[in-house]
């Protein structure tokens, strides 16, 4: 008995803005360089051609899934001006996944969003929720077979990044860091903190995405037959002695508000990295340690486990692990990492927690939201000649993969 059926999806995530490269008409691209500190993404990992190798590598590595993302920008890279070819690219890249037999798992937004909308707001346009619903309808043909979509990727960093879009565009950010980057630096903790306190921003950032997320789900449910969900940012937070008021408080702004809007969806997505404490007067610095990983968060493999029983307790929906990772130079701490998250999952899931599938973060080393520094990848990626090496750690997942959590104590 491995804990994972064989119908688990074990796999491996990306996101076209961080993969493809030359995403033109997208507000990201629109705003690289513009302040210190931010690097371009360029060709990226020039994946917009490569994606056959990269599921090439995928495959013969023994996983049997591969999530990934179609680009809105690409699709509508004009108001109102939709692309067939990009449809026809994307609906490319779903029958490439589904000849090598690998279950595809589709972002329909990760973070990116088309320049003309960013213009007028990004989420917070007036019409930005209809504007979703219009580019998801265009997009509904082309998902035939899919079986997962993941309509908007990490809805609560998607509010954080807004609100750091609109500091900048204010010019009350000095220089440029992705929330996504150092989570637990000072900066980001009294950020966090002031969300959960203060009239709430994130709040008022997620009322659209939340209007959108819904929306969405209606439009796949009436014309298709995917499974629809999207998927968080878990914190995986827990009390420190007399933090328990203050945890509630902190998880509810952070995830929860997203969680609890996942009523009516087909599955809820996990994406956990690290864990944090909260005390009574709000999340706790980690200290400097050895082990930090190259965004600055916590070595902590086991947030999994905390984060997929808190979701699933929430939502009360079977779980897809949508992303899990860390960012390291270190191979070897990277196989250790997901081998003790993995442990964390499968128990779990022994105590009840229904997970479909293990999805890691990521499979390429890509572009992390304005720096090239951190490394997620399971393969290396010459960004100059764009070849692709593959870790260590690529042939231990698919390991796992191919005997059903067995290699998880070899
Ligand atoms: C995002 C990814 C990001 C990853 C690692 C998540 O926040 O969905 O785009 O690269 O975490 O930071």
């Amino acid at each position: 008995m491995t804990g994972f059926s064989s119908d688990f999806l074990w796999g491996a995530s990306t996101a076209p803005h961080q993969v493809e490269g030359s995403n033109l008409a997208s507000d990201w691209w629109a705003r690289e360089g513009l302040m210190p500190g931010m690097e371009l993404s360029g060709d990226a990992c020039d994946s917009y051609h490569r994606y056959r190798e990269d599921m090439t590598l995928l495959v013969e590595a023994g996983l049997n899934a591969y999530r990934f993302g179609i680009e809105w920008a690409r699709i509508e890279p004009r108001e109102g001006h939709f692309s067939r070819a990009e449809l026809a690219h994307y609906r490319r890249m779903i029958e490439t996944a589904l000849e090598f037999g690998l279950t595809p798992a589709v972002t329909l937004q990760h973070f990116s969003l088309p320049a003309w909308l960013g213009a007028r707001g990004g989420w917070s346009a007036p019409d930005a929720v209809e504007l979703f619903g219009r580019y998801v309808e265009k997009v509904a043909p082309i998902l035939e077979g899919v079986e997962w979509v993941v309509t908007i990727n990490e809805p609560n960093m998607m509010a954080m990044m807004s609100m750091l879009q609109d500091q900048a565009a204010r010019g009350e950010l000095g220089e440029w860091q992705s929330p996504t980057v150092d989570a637990d630096s000072e900066r980001a903790v009294e950020q966090t903190t002031n969300v959960a306190s203060l009239p709430v921003p994130s709040v008022e950032y997620a009322q659209p995405l939340i209007a959108a997320h819904r929306a969405a789900v209606d439009i796949l449910h009436a014309r298709t037959s995917v499974k629809v969900g999207w998927s968080i940012a878990n914190g995986a937070f827990t009390a420190a002695p007399g933090g328990e008021e203050k945890l509630v408080e902190i998880r509810y702004a952070y995830e929860d508000v997203y969680l609890e809007a996942s009523l009516g969806d087909d599955f809820t997505g996990v994406q956990s990295y690290s864990s944090q404490q909260v005390g009574p007067d709000g999340l706790i610095p980690h200290p400097e340690h050895p082990d930090n990983t190259m965004v600055g968060s916590a070595y902590r493999p086991d947030s999994l486990g905390i984060a997929v029983r808190h979701a699933s307790a929430v939502t009360g929906l079977p779980v897809l692990v949508t992303e899990n990772g860390i960012a390291t130079a270190d191979d070897e701490r990277r196989i250790a990492y997901t081998r003790e998250a993995l442990e964390g999952l499968r128990e779990a899931m022994a105590d009840g927690v229904q997970v479909n599938g293990y999805l890691h973060w990521s499979l390429l080393d890509n572009y992390e939201w304005g720096h090239w520094g951190p490394k997620f990848g399971l393969i290396a990626v010459d960004r100059e000649t764009f070849v692709r090496t593959p870790k260590p750690s690529l042939a231990w997942l698919g390991a796992v993969a191919r005997t059903r959590g067995g290699q998880l104590a070899g």
